[in-house]
């Protein structure tokens, strides 16, 4: 069964607050993004299959659990990158593998211009993100990218979603586990999340 996880922890709810406000400064949001990513990549990651070690501590040897699937972290650029980061300071061994997309503004269409996913090379589970989910087509174009691929798992990590974003994705691609924050209302009539947050690429790099 598809899965679609929206947080409840109120850190991360108080967080959103922040980060939604108009007011909200560049460096602060930005800042923000890197910690909410931090935030849903611990519970994104919680099912990860571990594998038991042995560990030397100063007082005597025991048992311990480590990571046994390789990760990959894949931004969707621009705003993605604010999300890789605080991944990465979750994951700091996760490759990080680019996809560059923008969404052409009259025809809400993806607009692919870079790749640096590997031909014959992957991670076990790839973690696709991007702040915003929003009708879908940015992230549907990368997931098919990624499938090509084959990683054995991708889950998809999105701050906020519209439920058009979420109910494309869905039904294009049932495997894919989808991680949110939040769940918003609706899309605008010209596609932006609704209440959400604005542009958040424009707001991370304050442009
Ligand atoms: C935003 C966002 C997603 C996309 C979501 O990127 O970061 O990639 O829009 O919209 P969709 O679900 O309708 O495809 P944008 O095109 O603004 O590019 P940017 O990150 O470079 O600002
Ligand atoms: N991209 C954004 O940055 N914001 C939205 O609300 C929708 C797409």
């Amino acid at each position: 069964m598809p899965e679609l996880l929206i947080s409840h922890h109120p850190v991360i709810h108080n967080k959103l607050a922040q980060l939604r406000a108009q007011d909200t400064p560049p460096a602060v949001f930005r800042k923000l993004v890197h910690e909410l990513s931090f935030l849903l990549g611990v519970e994104a990651t919680q099912d990860l299959a571990t594998t038991e070690v042995q560990v030397q501590t100063p007082m005597q040897s025991c048992k311990a659990q480590i990571l046994a699937e390789s990760i990959a972290i894949v931004p969707i650029l621009r705003a993605g990158l604010g999300m890789s980061v605080g991944l990465s300071g979750l994951l700091p061994d996760a490759p990080v593998r680019h996809l560059g997309m923008y969404r052409d503004e009259e025809t809400l269409q993806p607009v692919a211009y870079y790749s640096n996913i590997p031909a014959g090379q992957c991670e076990d589970l790839v973690l696709l993100v991007d702040p915003m989910l929003a009708t879908g087509g940015s992230a549907l174009m990368a997931i098919e990218q990624i499938k090509r691929w084959q990683p054995k798992r991708i889950k998809f990590l999105a701050l906020l979603a519209a439920p058009e974003g979420v109910a494309a994705l869905h039904d294009a691609h049932p495997d894919v586990a989808i991680h949110l924050c939040v769940l918003d209302e609706k899309l605008s009539p010209k596609g932006y999340i609704l209440p959400g947050l604005g542009d958040a690429g424009d707001r991370i790099f304050n442009t």
